[in-house]
C-alpha cells in the first residue's frame, strides 16, 4: 500500500465525523470525541465485557473513535502476526494463500468473524502485498471478504477507509457485511454460506470481546464446524486472559488441527509517524501503539 494505515485511519475518521455532522446538522466537538474515546476504551474492561455491555458501534462517532484508537495497531497486528507464524511453518502462509488464489482466478474467499471495521481483512491484504513484493511476484490477489459481526453498520467505517485507499488496493478488496450476534443460536443461510466457502477465516480480538457472553462457546463451535475441509483459520488475541486456550478448545471441538502459534510482547506499529499525533493532542487521548498478543493458525480437517 502506498499510504500508511495511520494516514488512512486519520483521513477515514475525519470523513466519518464530517459525514455525521452534515447528516445531523451538528458539530462533533473535540471534547465530545474525548469522552467517546474514553467510553469506548472503558467498554473493553472485563466487567463490562462479561455483561455484554458494549458501546454502540453502529454510531459513526464511535466508529471514528475506534479508527483512531485501535485500527492502526490491529491492522499491523494481523500483518505482523501472520509474518511471525510464517517463521514457524514449513511453507509460508503467503505461498499457501497464493496456491489457493491460483485455483480461484486470483481470489481468496475470506470470512472475518467479529471483523469490525475491516481490520482483519485489511491486515491480511497488507500481509499479502508485502509478501508478493518481498518475493518479487507480480500478481493481483483479490480478497472476496465477508465480515460477520453484530454491528453490520461497520460498513460505513469501511467505506470511509476505502475512500482513502489507492484505487488498486481498493479494487482488490471486495467487502460485504452481514449482521450476526454470536449469542444468537440461529445462523442465517448467508452467514453459513460465507463460512462454508471461506478459504480463510480471520478472528482477531474477537474471543476477548465476547467470551463472557451467554452461549458464545457453543455457538462459535457450531459456526466454525460449518467450514469446509482445508479452510485455514488465523486467530489473534490478547496474550493475557486465557483467550488462546478458549480458542483452541473451540477450534479442536469444531474439527480443526493445529498448524502453528507464536506470541509477541509489545508488538510495535512499525510506521509510527505524525499522522495521528496532532489528533492525540486535540482529543487528549493516545492511540494504541503496541500489542501483546498470541497468534495461532489452524486448519479444518
Ligand atoms: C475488539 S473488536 C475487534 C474487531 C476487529 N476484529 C479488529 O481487530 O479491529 C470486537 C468485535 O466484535 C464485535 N462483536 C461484539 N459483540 C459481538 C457479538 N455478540 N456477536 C458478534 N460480534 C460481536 C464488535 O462489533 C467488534 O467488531
Amino acid at each position: 500500500m502506498d499510504k500508511s494505515v495511520l494516514e488512512i485511519a486519520r483521513s477515514a475518521l475525519l470523513s466519518l465525523i464530517k459525514d455525521y455532522e452534515s447528516q445531523h446538522r451538528c458539530k462533533v466537538s473535540d471534547t465530545d470525541m474525548n469522552s467517546i474515546i474514553v467510553s469506548l476504551s472503558a467498554s473493553y474492561n472485563d466487567y463490562r465485557l462479561k455483561r455484554g455491555i458494549t458501546e454502540n458501534l453502529d454510531d459513526p462517532r464511535y466508529q471514528a473513535a475506534y479508527l483512531f484508537t485501535y485500527f492502526p495497531a490491529l491492522c499491523h497486528g494481523v500483518q505482523s502476526g501472520i509474518e511471525l507464524l510464517d517463521g514457524r511453518m514449513r511453507h509460508s502462509f503467503g505461498s499457501i494463500m497464493l496456491q489457493i488464489a491460483d485455483r480461484r482466478q486470483n481470489s481468496l474467499n475470506v470470512c472475518a468473524i467479529g471483523g469490525g471495521p475491516g481490520t482483519d481483512v485489511l491486515g491480511l491484504h497488507m500481509y499479502i502485498q508485502d509478501f508478493l513484493r518481498d518475493d518479487g511476484i507480480y500478481q493481483d490477489v483479490f480478497l472476496n471478504a465477508t465480515v460477520v459481526d453484530k454491528h453490520a453498520e461497520w460498513r460505513s467505517a469501511w467505506e470511509a477507509v476505502q475512500r482513502h485507499l489507492n484505487p488498486i488496493d481498493s479494487q482488490q478488496i471486495i467487502m460485504n457485511y452481514i449482521a450476526h450476534d454470536i449469542t444468537n443460536q440461529n445462523i442465517s443461510s448467508q452467514v453459513l454460506s460465507s463460512v462454508k466457502k471461506a478459504d480463510i477465516i480471520l478472528m482477531f480480538k474477537f474471543v476477548s470481546a465476547v467470551k463472557g457472553l451467554q452461549g458464545f462457546k457453543y455457538n462459535l463451535t457450531r459456526l466454525l464446524r460449518e467450514a469446509s475441509s482445508n479452510t485455514y483459520i488465523f486467530y489473534g488475541d490478547n496474550l493475557q486472559g486465557g483467550n488462546s486456550e478458549i480458542f483452541k478448545d473451540i477450534a479442536y471441538d469444531a474439527g480443526y488441527e493445529y498448524i502453528a502459534s507464536d506470541e509477541a510482547e509489545k508488538l510495535k506499529i512499525p510506521d509510527r509517524s505524525d499522522y495521528l499525533v496532532d489528533l492525540e493532542e486535540t482529543y487528549d487521548r493516545r492511540y494504541q501503539q503496541n500489542l501483546s498478543m498470541c497468534f495461532i493458525i489452524m486448519k479444518k480437517n
